[in-house]
């Protein structure tokens, strides 16, 4: 057996992730011959269905969502390797029947005893699961491996976070716990690294000397939807900032590894985290900017306003958006900000990291600007993927304006286009034990640490929401955040 072969096992299998994500994923990692010959997939189920009903739902859903057409040859040769197994997990004692069944498959496809278990269910289950797996003592066997598959919300807060940890380390060593951010399998998140450290031009100046700003923007035209009863309780803060956006903030900031095992990318990650300014009364006060939409038009259409969604009380102070400015202590980045904003239901779905570089002296040709366009990286996470460079030339029509050009790599892909999924990569590296786009137990402390004074900020005071319409780009204090600074927000 080659050690990739596994039983992978879902519990969520009818759920909302499992048919828009995860066997999509799988799907597209048949097509790229990236699953090993001896694998099985376990999806669990409350609903009653059978096997057959099971497989065709899922067959609609890949259809759906697949960024490649479903050829039916492949399709089959994935269909052949799922199992629905109708089980409810809050009866611990079942847990014992899966074993069985797990135990009986491994014989069937030659599994050879390894598992996945991916817990693609509402974080209020996290913990029962993961006791089912412990007192039916599948988590631990002689000869293989055995990983812990775990979306987010890792947790509520700090506390919740450090207990269902201490829970989970009783049954997994933290090497196969993989706790999910699916923004790292993106391809350009990945690709941050690659710039910084594949090209003398942008690490020598990727520094407080050459660097005016760095601005990390996650916005969104989607609402809530159906999810408002898991929103609400969660809000922009816990939903991209204490997970999504930390990521991306240590990448884009993180010193260079001495090399590239996954140890060594995230000790330096986690000195990041370590090094963010401390959050004081007055750094909340003066940095911090929460919103919530009102009622608006997206795309022509009009919209409700969160408090008018599915699940959401009517008076509703979680927040749908955050502006915020911070500084991170260390010598490359003393004195730099670093802005992030993240919101549901704005003008424009685009995800990107801007760096501006400071201006040039007020001498030669910007002696009577008022302003001047600064050279800009931006770094396209979708839809368009790829890096543009902004930068100044002479106009060729008017023989002696300056005027900003772009060089631009990036293409549109709705999906992330012919790039894998986030999913599929990450689903590979669990099987293949590559664990260096996942999240560390020290990271995701650290990263509540921080959340949490925004989060109890945000809870301890008087809200005015809404306070900004579907279809705007937030709040006007996020514009006020960058105005008295001089700066602004780059739409890009
Ligand atoms: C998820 C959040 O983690 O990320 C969602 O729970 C959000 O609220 C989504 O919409 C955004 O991810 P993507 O890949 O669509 O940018």
């Amino acid at each position: 057996k080659d050690n990739l072969s596994a039983i992978l096992v879902i519990f969520g299998g009818t759920g909302d992730l499992t048919n828009r994500k995860l066997m999509p994923a799988l799907y597209n990692l048949v097509l790229d011959k990236l699953l090993p010959e001896h694998f099985a997939v376990v999806s669990i189920g409350r609903q009653d269905k059978t096997e057959e009903e099971y497989k065709k739902d899922i067959y609609e859903s890949t259809k759906k969502h697949s960024r490649n057409k479903i050829d039916d040859t492949i399709w089959d040769e994935l269909q052949r390797k799922i199992h629905y197994y109708r089980f409810d997990f809050t009866n611990a004692e079942g847990f014992i029947g899966l074993k069985d069944y797990l135990d009986m498959l491994d014989g069937q496809t030659g599994a050879g005893g390894n598992r996945v278990f991916y817990l693609a269910v509402a974080p209020v289950y996290f913990e029962t699961i993961v006791h089912g797996l412990q007192i039916s003592d599948m988590a631990s066997k002689p000869d293989a491996w055995s990983r812990l598959v775990i979306e987010k919300p890792f947790g509520k807060d700090l506390k919740t976070a450090r207990n269902l940890n201490s829970k989970i380390l009783e049954v997994f060593s933290e090497r196969d716990i993989y706790r999910i951010d699916h923004y790292l399998g993106k391809e350009m998140i990945q690709n941050i690294m690659v710039l910084r450290f594949c090209n003398s031009i942008f690490e020598s100046i990727w520094n407080n000397k050459f660097i005016d700003n760095i601005q990390i923007s996650l916005t969104e035209e989607l609402g809530v939807g159906a999810r408002g009863d898991y929103y609400d309780h969660a809000g922009a803060m816990r939903d991209m900032v204490q997970n999504h956006i930390i990521q991306i903030l240590s990448l884009v900031a993180l010193e260079p590894p001495i090399n590239l095992k996954t140890d060594s990318i995230r000790t330096e990650k986690q000195k990041i985290l370590e090094a963010i300014e401390d959050i004081t009364p007055e750094f909340l006060r003066d940095n911090v900017v929460f919103g919530q939409y009102g009622p608006g038009v997206i795309d022509g259409s009009p919209v409700v306003g969160y408090r008018e969604e599915l699940n959401v009380p009517e008076d509703s102070g979680t927040e749908t958006f955050v502006a915020l400015k911070l500084h991170i202590n260390n010598f490359r980045w003393a004195g730099i900000p670093f802005y992030i904003r993240t919101g549901k239901r704005l003008g424009q779905s685009s995800s990107n990291i801007v760096v501006q570089f400071k201006d040039m002296p007020k001498i030669l040709y910007f002696k009577d600007k008022e302003i001047q366009d600064p050279n800009l990286l931006v770094l396209r996470i979708q839809p368009n993927v790829g890096v543009y460079f902004q930068f100044n030339t002479k106009d060729f029509s008017s023989h002696h304006e300056i005027v900003p050009t772009k060089m631009d790599t990036s293409y549109f892909s709705p999906t992330q286009g012919n790039t894998p999924e986030a999913y599929e990569r990450l689903i590979h590296d669990i099987l293949r034990g590559d664990s260096t786009l996942f999240s560390r137990w020290d990271e995701v402390e650290a990263a509540w640490m921080f959340a949490d004074h925004l989060i109890q900020y945000r809870e301890q005071n008087e809200s005015t929401f809404p306070n900004y319409a579907a279809g705007s780009m937030g709040p006007e204090e996020a514009f006020e955040l960058m105005a008295k600074d001089g700066r602004k927000w780059w739409q890009v």
